[in-house]
């Protein structure tokens, strides 16, 4: 393939928008022309380890010719037909046959979307349709976290907890509400005799006593937070979010968007609580990011609801690439190589290699927090360790790590000045070595 004029490609943004847009962070791009299993290559022939999956859903690496023939195979067969009832395809059925089979407890029936934030937009949507139909209409609010990230629709906007996705995009919905995450390395719960699981749990239940049980749709969170830093909450906290859910008929929501398909070393992030939400939702991994898809698996009780609404009741929700047959095919192939190679067991060997190596970062003087679960793990550097004080935000000193890095070949992003940390699951040891050294060194002169 050619690439053509590389100062063209430079000049992109005269034409094109980019994700989170913004030119000072544009200036120079890295202009990926090549992957294979863990490695990005540039024009330029450099290589890099790829430190975040791309954006954290390339689980069974890149270049992967058996999904390039599982979407070749499909389209030339059968390229896309609508889904809509009244339709179907055989990928579509099939693909979801098999997350009957890998999801937890009763949840049993998917609905197809094609990617994340869509997926949130849909649970949410299905929720309040449940409360609805069950002549409970006030029951629309929905509680999520401070530094939870579901994507960027309206619905999933409101949802999530990082006040600059939302900041400038004209006031918040009504009936959203943030509350405190379970963030053990800043959180400080108002009794100290709580442990910080505890606490952000409890904050929960006061948050649906407050608003009114009566008012309250669905709590959603991420099971482990990804965007804001790798935050892993401890272990008593979602068994305890579950058992808040149920006393109060609120619908747990797990976005598994970034923790599906074996991110923390299970096929679903909430199955390492042994926790049954009531709806998933997830994208990424479900392809390995080979083509878009995403979607929300519901539980027996909610599927009912949907299949048995009288006529002008209806779940009137729909999307033109609902079940879109070339993406399930790749999907299906995508979770043949995860079982066929025993990839999320190798995630969660390689992610104990990934935080003991991390570990030894430990003695650099602005290293505060270290935290991770499976193949998915943060750095957070802050100018005062012994008080956790962060530095500055105008220093941008995660995002000059992530840049010094970048130079020495590793590509990964940061929130603040956490910098993540999830390869994807066929990284070697060599490759997390150098990912670790390379992350140590620029911790070191940046922060120096
Ligand atoms: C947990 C989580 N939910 C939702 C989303 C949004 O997904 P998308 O960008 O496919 O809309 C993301 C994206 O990173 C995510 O990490």
């Amino acid at each position: 393939m050619t690439y053509g004029d590389r100062d063209q490609l430079l000049r992109d943004d005269a034409y094109l928008i980019h994700p989170l847009q913004h030119s000072g962070e544009h200036d120079d791009p890295l202009i990926c022309v090549r992957t294979e299993g863990s490695t990005l290559t540039d024009m330029e022939g450099k290589d890099y380890i790829d430190g975040l999956s791309s954006l954290w859903n390339v689980n069974v690496g890149h270049g992967r010719r058996e999904l390039a023939e599982a979407a070749a195979d499909q389209i030339v067969e059968l390229g896309f037909f609508s889904c809509y009832a009244g339709a179907t395809n055989v990928p579509a059925v099939r693909l979801a046959n098999r997350l009957r089979e890998l999801a937890p407890g009763p949840l049993n029936y998917t609905f197809f979307t094609s990617g994340g934030a869509v997926s949130n937009d849909s649970a949410i949507k299905t929720a309040r349709y449940f409360w609805q139909r069950a002549d409970r209409p006030d029951k629309t609010k929905v509680i999520s976290r401070k530094h939870a990230y579901h994507g960027v629709t309206i619905g999933a906007m409101n949802a999530t907890g990082l006040e600059a996705y939302w900041a400038d995009f004209g006031s918040s919905l009504p009936g959203y509400v943030h509350i405190d995450a379970p963030y053990p390395y800043h959180y400080r719960p108002a009794d100290s005799g709580v442990g910080c699981g505890e606490a952000a749990a409890r904050a929960l239940e006061e948050a649906i006593l407050r608003e009114g049980p009566d008012t309250v749709a669905a709590f959603i969170g991420e099971p482990v937070q990804g965007a804001a830093g790798v935050i892993v909450p401890p272990e008593d906290y979602w068994p305890r979010i579950r058992e808040i859910c149920t006393k109060y008929d609120v619908l747990l929501i797990a976005d598994e968007v970034i923790t599906g398909f074996g991110r923390i070393g299970h096929w679903f992030g909430v199955s390492h609580w042994d926790v049954v939400p009531d709806i998933i939702t997830f994208a990424k991994g479900v392809t390995s990011g080979y083509v878009p898809l995403g979607g929300i698996i519901v539980s027996d009780e909610i599927h009912d609801c949907i299949q048995h609404a009288p006529g002008d009741r209806k779940w009137n929700h729909s999307f033109t690439y609902s079940g879109h047959p070339t993406c399930c095919a790749v999907g299906l192939a995508n979770l043949e190589i995860l079982e066929k190679e025993g990839l999320i067991e190798r995630c969660r060997v390689m992610g104990e290699k990934l935080i003991d190596g991390l570990r030894t970062l430990r003695t650099l003087p602005h290293v505060g927090d270290i935290r991770g679960i499976g193949l998915m793990a943060a750095v957070e550097v802050v100018e005062d360790p012994a008080s956790r004080r962060p530095y500055d935000p105008a220093l941008k000193i995660g995002g000059r790590i992530v840049k010094k890095m970048l130079e020495n070949g590793v590509y990964t992003r940061c929130r603040g000045d956490s910098v993540n940390f999830a390869p994807p699951f066929v990284v070697t040891a060599a490759e997390l070595d150098r990912m670790i050294n390379v992350a140590g060194d620029a911790i070191e002169s940046v922060t120096a």
